[in-house]
């Protein structure tokens, strides 16, 4: 086993247990759902547990709701009445997602919307304390203006994958949309004075931004 191997393990043997229902998600999402890597795992959900703790959340946006296993992490963190919205676009992950939900007794919490993110974002009424975008890379800077008005001041928006595997580093191929799609959310966020933002480089790169 190679060094990050063995800190990885001993991270992961020093955090949070993984709770059961996680545990059964990421594995039934291992054995039956096309590309399952996307899922954030034990420790990037811990991390969006314990932000989410932090935070304190009335309502949360998350794009990108996949099986669901980021969304049951941001949850844990809910203000007492609050709701956490997940929107997805590919409908056949609704119903396993759904189960999950019910099998954690969240099902109240969540509210699941099927479709495209930028068109269900602007008939969105509410405004969010913390947005969670995992969704289409190409499309991370026009979730970012779709969603910016919906953030409330002193409010998050955390973006995943934004280190994109270090592609961020390289001139991205003409077609490579995912690469250019990263680098210029990172370069609009870096420019945005209405914003205060780190990025962690956690897994494939977590950015973390606070609205002024
Ligand atoms: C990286 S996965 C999300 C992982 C999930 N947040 C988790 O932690 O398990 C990205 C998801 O975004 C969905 N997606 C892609 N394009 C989308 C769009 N335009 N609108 C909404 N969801 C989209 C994909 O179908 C996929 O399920």
């Amino acid at each position: 086993m190679n060094r990050f191997k063995e800190i990885d393990k001993y991270i992961l043997n020093h955090i949070e247990p993984e709770d059961e229902v996680l545990k059964e998600l990421d594995r039934e999402t291992h054995l039956k759902v096309v590309g399952a890597r996307m899922i954030s795992g034990h420790l990037q959900g811990q991390v969006l547990s314990i932000f989410s703790k932090m935070i304190r959340p009335k309502y949360i946006l998350e794009l990108g709701t996949f099986t669901g296993y980021s969304a049951l992490c941001l949850v844990k963190g809910l203000q007492e009445g609050g709701k956490l919205i997940t929107i997805e676009i590919d409908d056949e992950l609704e119903i396993f997602a759904k189960k999950y939900f019910e099998k954690a007794g969240i099902q109240q919490k969540v509210e699941q919307r099927i479709g495209p993110a930028l068109e269900i974002i602007p008939t969105l009424t509410e405004t969010f304390d913390l947005v969670f975008i995992d969704a289409h890379k190409p499309e991370y800077p026009a979730y970012y203006e779709a969603v910016f008005e919906k953030v409330n001041s002193g409010g998050y928006i955390i973006a995943d994958n934004t280190l994109w595997s270090g592609k961020v580093l390289d001139l991205p191929a003409e077609d490579d949309f995912q690469t250019r799609g990263i680098i210029q959310f990172n370069d609009l966020i870096k420019s945005d004075n209405r914003v205060e933002k780190v990025i962690l480089p956690l897994r494939d790169g977590m950015t973390i931004i606070r609205k002024k």
